[in-house]
């Protein structure tokens, strides 16, 4: 069985991925996850990101893995634990250019179709309930307005309240990435829309596992 959980940067789906296969005891997949880690290892090699061919991204992703986690997967590089490079600000600017070629998206979406033929899983991403898993049994789209999905993400990153300059910096980011994603990203016909806005993050996980326990059954 599959849910997926789909919406744009920031909206928190990894986190609500997380919690919510935690929850249901189904394993959590982040796909975004994956298109980091084909551009992280894309950069260990020579060339500039713009003379980046998708023969040579799909070549240097040979040495990514997925590795098992209390929670589901992670991508390893090389067998080893690259969180940092896949989170960092080169593999951030260029995995839209990454996401884009379609022998990637091919890549990445049979990894994550061949975890889905294996476990229970919750799989978050932009086109999860759109291309991946089509016939997902949940199919939630995760939205916030751009202001407060920049302020939850400084909120993480620096640990402290953002001031009101860096959340308009942090918006026109995000917006810009909504726009680079936007030829990736759907929203499934069938998908329930939950708005965060004004939501506690225990309130909307706790609504999305019982809508899973609910499309269980
Ligand atoms: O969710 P994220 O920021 O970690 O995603 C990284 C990039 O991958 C982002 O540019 C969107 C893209 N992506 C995608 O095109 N399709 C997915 N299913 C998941 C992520």
């Amino acid at each position: 069985m599959a849910i997926a959980i789909d919406g744009p940067a920031a909206s928190g789906k990894s986190s609500t991925a997380k919690a919510v296969a935690r929850a249901l005891g189904f394993h959590h997949v982040d796909s975004g996850a994956l298109y980091r880690a084909a551009t992280a290892a894309r950069s260990r090699q020579a060339g500039a990101p713009e003379t980046w061919t998708e023969a040579s991204v799909i070549e240097a992703a040979r040495i990514v893995s997925l590795a098992p986690t209390e929670t589901g997967f992670t991508p390893l590089l090389d067998g080893q634990e690259a969180e940092l490079e896949m989170r960092g600000d080169s593999a951030t600017d260029n995995v839209s250019r990454v996401a884009q070629m379609p022998g990637v998206r091919n890549w990445v979406n049979s990894i994550v179709r061949k975890t889905g033929q294996e476990y229970d899983v919750v799989v978050d991403g932009r086109d999860i309930g759109t291309v991946v898993f089509p016939n997902a049994r949940l199919k939630i789209f995760l939205i916030a307005d751009p202001a407060e999905r920049a302020r939850r993400r400084l909120l993480e990153r620096l640990g402290a309240e953002p001031s009101a300059p860096q959340i308009s910096e942090e918006t026109a980011r995000i917006l810009l990435r909504d726009e680079l994603d936007a030829k990736q990203s759907g929203r499934a016909r069938d998908a329930i829309v939950i708005d965060t806005t004004r939501l506690a993050r225990a309130d909307q996980i706790e609504k999305i596992v019982k809508l899973g326990r609910e499309a269980m059954v």
